[in-house]
């Protein structure tokens, strides 16, 4: 069955909420088979995939199309989507840019900010648009440098009132990123809805992370995440024996080739020699077929 935002909602005070980013149709089916509640199809897909130098250069088109790849391949996990950069500057905007996601079968979408996306959020629920807030260290605003959030009272307060504004206003979930724990704490006391934290501790009602990360595909390690696999490692193996083998003539054998009955090669072979093509600057002079 569909994982529902009123099931992500219970799990506040039953279960954590997993939360993985794909960005492509095999890695959401694996998190999906694997149990993950909501696969994020990140704006972090431009540093990720497509080796773009932030995530402000990530379009709505790009985000479409890994949505569209995402969505064939999660049955079950909530497919949640972002918006990116500039895709939301005004309310209408935002909602004509989030009907988009969700034609491309996205099950909700997710915006950074605090106050200033009160409005659009509020707009997107009056159209029954699930959104997800995402507060915070926000990539698309807070500049290129991740910065831990909510050290000083007035940032803390930021942080509180901000959340219960985003929640008042129809957000179905809250995503906190890079946020100090007892602020994430305090939030998540405050919150009906469920909280997924990045960076922000173990107080969250979730936690989600960067795919690459996760599975050790990333160059670099961040304190924020941890890499349960080395997928980077793994990966290289694997294209070196590949190419090693390739250029030693080791792959492929007959064993990956399909082969012709002796009987039929016979009539091509003798087609060949009649013809005496390796001598001819214009070889096809006789119709195939005509031995
Ligand atoms: O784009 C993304 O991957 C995100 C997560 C870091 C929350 O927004």
């Amino acid at each position: 069955m569909k994982q529902s935002i009123e099931n992500l909602r219970k799990y506040k005070n039953s279960k954590k909420i997993a939360v993985l980013t794909a960005y492509d149709f095999p890695t959401a089916q694996v998190a999906d088979a694997c149990g993950i509640d909501v696969v994020l199809v990140g704006d972090s897909v431009g540093t990720n995939v497509l080796g773009y130098a932030d995530v402000l250069q990530v379009t709505m088109e790009d985000m479409l199309h890994h949505v569209r790849a995402v969505a064939r391949g999660a049955d079950h996990a909530f497919v949640l989507a972002d918006l990116p950069f500039h895709s939301y500057e005004t309310p209408r905007q935002c909602l004509e840019n989030a009907m988009r996601l969700i034609a491309d079968k996205a099950d909700g979408v997710k915006i950074e900010g605090e106050l200033e996306v009160v409005d659009s959020i509020r707009l997107l629920t009056q159209y029954a648009i699930p959104v997800c807030a995402h507060i915070g260290y926000t990539p698309q605003k807070s500049g290129g440098k991740p910065t831990a959030q909510g050290k000083d009272v007035r940032r803390a307060q930021e942080l509180i009132s901000s959340a219960l504004a985003l929640e008042k206003a129809g957000a179905f979930m809250i995503v906190i990123e890079l946020v100090t724990e007892q602020v994430v704490g305090e939030i998540t006391r405050l919150l009906k809805i469920p909280t997924i934290g990045i960076g922000s501790g173990p107080l969250c009602d979730g936690q989600v992370l960067v795919v690459h990360d996760m599975i050790g595909m990333t160059a670099k390690t961040f304190k924020h995440a941890l890499a349960f696999g080395n997928a980077r490692e793994e990966l290289a193996k694997s294209i070196s024996r590949y190419a090693a083998q390739v250029a030693r003539g080791g792959f492929p054998t007959s064993a990956n080739a399909t082969a012709m009955a002796p009987e039929m090669f016979a009539q091509v072979k003798d087609w060949v020699n009649r013809n005496a093509f390796a001598a001819d600057p214009n070889p096809i002079r006789d119709t195939p077929g005509n031995f």
